[in-house]
C-alpha cells in the first residue's frame, strides 16, 4: 500500500452573497468572534434592525463574511461590520462584499471607521482619512468624580425628550439619525445639559459587548462632554465600560483616564463624498461615537 502524501490541496469552494437579514444570528456571532470583536448576538440584532447588508455564504450555508450599511436620513450612510473569516482573508472577499454594498448605498455620502487591516481596501474604494478614533475602555473606578460646576446641571432625559435629542444629534453628526435615535431611546440611559432651557448636550449609555458603552455623546465642548459622561459613570464602579472618541488629548480624555477608561486601540474615520463635520467649542460636536458601525 502506498503512503498517503503529507499535503493535499482541497478543492476551493464558491461563495454567494445573501441578504444579511435572512442569516442565522449565531452564525454572524461566530464570524465576529473569529476576528475577536466583542459583539453579542443581541448587538448583531440591534445593528440588523438599523441597517442592510450582505453575508458571504458557501454552498452548505456556512457564513464566511459580512458587510453592512446604515442609512442616516436620505443622503448619508455609515458602513460597518465588514468581516472576512480569517482563513479566507486576502483572497478578494472583502472587496467583493464592499462593492456589493456600495452599489446599494447609491449616491449617499459615506462614513466608516477603519481598522488597520481594512485601510488599504477602503482607500482604494475612494475613501479619504479624516480623523483617528480612540477606543477607551476599562473597569470604571470609584475615583470617577463628576466635574465641579457642570455636574449639578446634568439631568436625566426621558423618551419624551427624544425630538430635542434627535435635533441636537443631527446638528453634531451632520445628518439625521432617526432610526438610531428611536432604537436608543428604547434601551439607553440618557443624560442632558441645558442652557437657558435649550438642550446643548446629551449622552447615552447602553449594554454592548463585554459590558456597557457610552455614546453617542454630543456637546458644545469637552467639559460639557466630560460632565455628561461622569453622570453616566456614576455608580458603575468596577463595571466594564467603553467610549470611543476622536479627542486625542484634553479634558475629556483626562477624565476618561482618571475614571479607568484607558486607550485600548485606535481606528481611523474615513469618508467618501464629504468631509467629517469638525468639532469646535461652542457648537454641537460628536465627542463620543454611537458605535464603530454607526459613527
Ligand atoms: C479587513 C478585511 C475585511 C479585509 O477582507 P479581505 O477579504 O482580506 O479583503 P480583500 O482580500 O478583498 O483585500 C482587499 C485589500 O486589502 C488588502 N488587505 C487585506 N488584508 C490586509 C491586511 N491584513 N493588511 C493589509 N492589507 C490587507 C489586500 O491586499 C487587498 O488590497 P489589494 O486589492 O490592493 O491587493 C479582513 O481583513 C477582516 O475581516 N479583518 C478583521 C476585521 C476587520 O478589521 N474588519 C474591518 C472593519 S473596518
Amino acid at each position: 500500500m502506498t503512503t498517503p502524501p503529507n499535503t493535499m490541496r482541497l478543492k476551493s469552494f464558491e461563495l454567494a452573497t445573501q441578504d444579511i437579514a435572512t442569516v442565522d444570528v449565531e452564525a454572524l456571532h461566530g464570524l465576529s468572534l473569529g476576528v475577536e470583536w466583542p459583539h453579542r448576538p443581541g448587538d448583531w440584532e440591534a445593528l440588523r434592525a438599523l441597517g442592510h447588508g450582505v453575508a458571504a455564504i458557501d454552498e452548505i450555508g456556512r457564513v464566511f463574511g459580512s458587510a453592512m450599511w446604515f442609512p442616516h436620513g436620505e443622503n448619508c450612510a455609515t458602513i460597518g461590520m465588514v468581516i472576512t473569516s480569517p482563513r479566507l482573508q486576502t483572497h478578494g472577499g472583502g472587496r467583493w462584499m464592499m462593492e456589493r454594498i456600495l452599489r446599494q448605498c447609491g449616491e449617499r455620502r459615506l462614513i466608516l471607521n477603519s481598522t488597520r487591516a481594512a485601510y488599504r481596501l477602503y482607500v482604494s474604494l475612494g475613501f479619504e482619512p479624516q480623523a483617528t478614533v480612540y477606543q477607551c475602555q476599562g473597569h470604571a473606578t470609584p475615583a470617577a468624580a463628576p466635574l465641579p460646576g457642570l455636574a449639578d446641571a446634568v439631568e436625566v432625559l426621558a423618551p419624551a425628550d427624544l425630538d430635542e435629542v434627535a435635533a441636537l444629534d443631527a446638528a453634531g453628526f451632520g445628518a439625521e439619525r432617526p432610526r438610531l435615535m428611536a432604537q436608543l431611546a428604547r434601551t439607553a440611559e440618557i443624560r442632558g445639559l441645558r442652557c437657558d432651557g435649550r438642550l446643548v448636550g446629551y449622552a447615552m449609555r447602553r449594554a454592548f459587548g463585554r459590558g456597557l458603552v457610552i455614546g453617542p455623546v454630543v456637546a458644545q465642548g469637552e467639559e460639557e462632554a466630560a460632565a455628561l459622561v461622569a453622570s453616566l459613570l456614576a455608580g458603575l464602579d468596577g463595571q466594564f465600560v467603553r467610549l470611543d472618541t476622536r479627542q486625542e488629548t484634553g479634558p475629556l480624555r483626562s477624565y476618561l483616564e482618571a475614571a479607568g477608561l484607558r486607550l485600548f486601540d485606535t481606528v481611523r474615520t474615513l469618508t467618501r463624498g464629504a468631509p467629517l463635520p469638525t468639532v469646535e467649542p461652542g457648537r454641537p460636536g460628536v465627542y463620543g461615537l454611537a458605535a464603530h458601525a454607526l459613527s
